[in-house]
């Protein structure tokens, strides 16, 4: 992009202030930059301006999940099912690793987190170890694609190859980047983060799909005859994957997504639950279930919005190549580094603008049909988000040693 091209981009979007050091960088830096202006998509940022109307909800209505005691009477022929997918090389596994983490506070990536007391034992390397449960169950390993960002990729990479990828065979793990971002202030315009660079941050989960096409993965999946594939969290070290009784639930429904879910703690509890809006599977945050939807009940009389995601979806990818548009945009706020009217860094202590992100639950809602399916929240979620107290690297390691897993 020439500098004419980009002031001409930036007036358009109100972002002139990116060029405050051009004249400071070296033709290198001058020449990344400009790159960089050319392939930021900014408009995103007009949606800082009517942000409240971004979220709204249809008609909220019960999804049915499949309860444990259905589960554990087609335990065996779900199991066989599924057993039989993989074995067919029709089951994949996404694991979504671009994300910041930036509630650990962990500079390197999430998944090389060390979890061990007496001895090391990574994030990733739990992941891996459960992943292998059932791969030697069935005697064929399943093909596993790594979503990182910019931020985090170099270090992935390298870690996971330096550790032999725990055992998994390498043949089998696949490496795409998400696409990135920009971060602005409350205004909606992008910081820098130094003098001939714009801050960006990943684009949220919910662009997983798109950016395991644009990285070309869409083939092997093509070649290899995958039909499902299989999406978690980098942070749940009690997370099963490709657990073969949920895809052979989740076939045996005749369902294009299959979402694990946790029985609600309390009708309260800050997780999103499983619903349909407007007669499509979808999935309603804590913060908008209204008094009315925590207190309504079903037929059996049991609460009718009880079970909570964790992050752990089966798509089919028939179904996944037939969804069309964008999904809707979050607006997240953030503590995002810049640079001052002096030109010094700050790293800010409280949030400061926003970044701009897609959610893997607004694809379940682009979705026909979807099998919420309910796991023992003891033996399958433990969330690593934050380094003490709620969802923290103290309380999975408690629930790794309630599960055998030696630390
Ligand atoms: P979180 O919502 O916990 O976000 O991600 P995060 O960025 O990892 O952590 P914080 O909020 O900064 O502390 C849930 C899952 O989605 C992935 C994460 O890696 C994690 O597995 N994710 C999130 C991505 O892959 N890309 C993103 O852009 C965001």
């Amino acid at each position: 992009m020439t500098i004419e091209a980009a002031k001409e981009k930036l007036k358009k979007y109100g972002q002139e202030h990116l060029l405050k050091y051009y004249e400071e960088l070296s033709a290198e830096e001058q020449v990344a930059l400009l790159t960089q202006i050319d392939e930021t998509d900014m408009t995103v940022l007009s949606s800082v301006s009517h942000k409240s109307e971004l979220s709204k909800k249809g008609r909220i209505t019960p999804l049915a999940a499949m309860e444990l005691s259905e589960i554990e009477k087609n335990r065996d022929s779900f199991k066989n099912i599924g057993l039989t997918a993989i074995r067919d090389g029709k089951v994949g596994a996404v694991l979504l690793a671009g994300g910041m983490g930036t509630r650990l506070g962990s500079d390197d990536p999430k998944g090389m987190y060390n979890i061990g007391v007496t001895k090391k034992l990574y994030i990733f390397e739990c992941l891996i170890n459960n992943l292998m449960e059932v791969t030697n169950e069935a005697g064929k390993p399943v093909h596993l694609f790594v979503m990182t960002s910019d931020k985090n990729n170099d270090k992935t990479v390298k870690f996971l190859n330096e550790h032999k990828f725990f055992g998994y065979d390498e043949n089998y793990v696949h490496f795409f980047k998400q696409e990135m971002a920009p971060a602005s202030d409350y205004n909606g315009r992008i910081y820098l983060e130094e003098k001939g660079k714009l801050s960006t941050s990943p684009n949220g989960n919910g662009g997983w799909f798109i950016s395991l096409k644009n990285a070309g993965l869409l083939d092997i999946v093509k070649k290899e005859g995958i039909e499902w594939l299989n999406i978690f969290a980098v942070d749940n070290v009690l997370q099963r994957i490709a657990d073969p009784v949920f895809v052979g639930a989740t076939i045996s429904k005749d369902c294009v997504v299959g979402a694990k879910v946790v029985r609600k703690a309390a009708p309260d509890e800050k997780v999103g639950v499983m619903c349909l809006e407007d007669g499509k599977p979808s999935i309603v945050e804590y913060y908008e279930l209204t008094e009315e939807l925590m207190n309504a009940k079903n037929e059996k009389g049991d609460p009718a919005y009880n079970f909570g995601v964790i992050l752990n979806y089966l798509f089919s990818v028939q179904a996944l190549e037939k969804l069309m548009g964008n999904l809707p945009l979050h607006i997240v706020e953030k503590k995002i580094p810049y640079l001052d009217e002096s030109g010094r860094l700050v790293k800010p202590e409280e949030p400061n603008g926003y970044k701009f992100e897609n959610l893997v639950l607004d694809m379940i809602h682009k979705m026909d049909s979807c099998l919420p399916f309910e796991v023992v929240r003891e033996k399958e979620f433990a969330p690593i988000k934050n380094k003490t107290g709620v969802d923290s690297v103290d309380s999975a390691r408690e629930l790794l040693k309630k599960n055998g897993v030696e630390l």
